[in-house]
C-alpha cells in the first residue's frame, strides 16, 4: 500500500527538515543509496556552488551533502575554461577545489566538467588571433594544467563537450574553426598524456553531448569519433549522455536502452550526465504534467538500470527548480528538476526511486 505525497511530506516532519523519503518502506534511503544497491556508482547532481547562493543555502546544502541522496557532484560551471584559465596561462582553481572539497567531505565523487567546449571560454581565447599551431598550444597548455591540478580527485573528465551538430558534422567553435577536427582527437591525446605524467591513468576520459541518447545520425557520428580515436591509439573510456529532455518528449525506453547498448558494445562506459525534464510552458506544477514528467524520468533512469553495470550512474542537472539553468536559457520554460523551488520532492523523485529498485512506477 502506498500513501500520498502529501502524507509523505507530513511524515517527513517540518518542511525542509529532512530529505524526503522515497517510499514508506524505505524512509531513510535516498536516491544514491538506491542507485548503489542497484549496482551503479552513484546517483549524482550538478551543483553550481561558487557565485550562487547555493553556498549559503542551508536547506539546499543539507540535501546536497547527504551521501544517501547524492554520491556524485558535477561542478556545473567552476571547472570550465573561463573560470580555470581566465587569462592566458593564469589559472584559478578556487571554484573547482571548493566543489571537490565539499564532495570529499561527504564521500561523494566528482565528474570533472569540462576541458574543451565552444562555450564559456575566456575572452583571450575568443578574441585571439590564432593559427592552428598557436591555438593547439593553448588547448594543450590548458588541458595539462587543469588535469594535473585536479589529478586523481576527478573520477572522470568530460574532455570534449558538445562537438557535434544534429547531423553528425562537427559544430563550429573556435577550436574546430581554427584547428579542424584534429582538435577533438588532440584533446583526448593531451588529457591522456597529462594523466600519464602524474600516474593518474585511472581517471576516465569522456565525450559528453546531448541528442546522442537515441538512435540517429548524431549517435552514429559518436561511434565514428570513438573509432577514429581508437585508430589513432588514443584512449576514450566513456560517453556522457546529457539527457536534457522535455516533458512528454523523452526518447522511449527502447531507444535509450539500445543507444546505450551501442556505446557499451564499443567497450565504453556510459553515464547519464545532465538529466532534467523541462516543461516548455507553464503550468509547471499541475498533477497531469507532473505525472508525465515522472514517467519521463522513470524511462531514462530505467534505461540505465536495464543497460547494466556499464551504465555507471545517473546525474541530474541540479536537483531543485530554484537553481535550474532552464529558465535562464529557455524563456518561459521551467519546472525541470526533481524537487520544486522550495525543495519539496516531486512525483519524478518517487518515479526515480521506483526505477532504481526495478519496480513499476507508482506515480506515473
Ligand atoms: C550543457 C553543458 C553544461 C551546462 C548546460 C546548461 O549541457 O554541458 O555544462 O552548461 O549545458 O547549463
Amino acid at each position: 500500500m502506498r500513501f500520498s505525497l502529501a502524507t509523505a511530506a507530513l511524515l517527513a516532519g517540518p518542511a525542509l527538515a529532512a530529505p524526503p523519503a522515497p517510499r514508506h518502506d524505505d524512509k531513510d534511503v535516498g536516491l544514491n543509496a538506491l542507485a548503489q544497491r542497484a549496482g551503479k556508482l552513484w546517483f549524482g547532481t550538478a551543483a553550481d556552488i561558487p557565485g550562487t547562493d547555493e553556498t549559503t543555502d542551508a536547506a539546499y546544502l543539507k540535501i546536497l551533502e547527504n551521501p544517501a541522496n547524492f554520491g556524485e557532484i558535477t561542478p556545473a560551471n567552476a571547472m570550465k575554461f573561463m573560470y580555470t584559465e581566465p587569462e592566458q596561462n593564469v589559472f584559478n582553481y578556487t571554484g573547482g577545489d571548493y566543489v571537490l572539497n565539499l564532495a570529499e567531505r561527504h564521500g561523494q565523487r566528482v565528474r570533472c566538467h569540462n576541458l574543451v567546449w565552444a562555450s564559456q571560454l575566456s575572452d583571450f581565447v575568443n578574441n585571439g588571433n590564432w593559427t592552428k599551431e598557436s591555438l593547439t598550444a593553448v588547448m594543450r597548455n590548458h588541458i595539462f594544467h587543469v588535469v594535473q591540478h585536479f589529478g586523481r580527485r576527478c573520477y572522470s573528465w568530460d574532455v570534449v563537450n558538445e562537438a557535434l551538430n544534429g547531423d553528425g558534422t562537427f559544430s563550429s567553435s573556435i577550436w574546430y574553426d581554427t584547428i579542424g577536427e584534429d582538435y577533438f582527437y588532440l584533446a583526448f591525446q593531451y588529457a591522456q598524456e597529462a594523466l600519464a605524467e602524474i600516474h593518474a591513468n585511472d581517471v576516465k576520459l569522456y565525450y559528453n553531448d546531448y541528442g546522442i541518447e537515441n538512435p540517429g545520425t548524431k549517435a552514429d557520428a559518436v561511434h565514428n569519433l570513438v573509432k577514429e580515436l581508437r585508430k589513432r591509439d588514443i584512449r576514450i573510456d566513456g560517453i556522457g549522455l546529457e539527457s536534457h529532455f522535455e516533458v512528454g518528449f523523452t526518447p522511449s525506453l527502447q531507444d535509450q536502452l539500445s543507444t546505450k547498448q551501442g556505446y557499451i558494445a564499443l567497450g565504453l562506459d556510459v553515464a547519464i550526465t545532465e538529466l532534467d525534464v523541462r516543461f516548455t510552458q507553464a503550468p509547471y506544477y499541475d498533477a497531469a504534467g507532473e505525472k508525465q514528467q515522472a514517467q519521463d524520468y522513470y524511462t531514462s533512469v530505467s534505461s540505465c538500470i536495464e543497460a547494466g553495470p556499464k551504465c555507471i550512474g545517473i546525474t541530474v542537472w541540479d536537483f531543485d527548480d530554484k537553481y535550474s539553468w532552464v529558465p535562464y536559457t529557455f524563456a518561459g520554460q521551467g519546472g525541470a528538476d526533481i524537487y520544486n523551488a522550495t525543495l519539496q520532492a516531486k512525483p519524478a523523485y518517487y518515479a526515480i526511486a521506483d526505477a532504481l529498485q526495478g519496480k513499476a512506477c507508482s506515480v506515473c
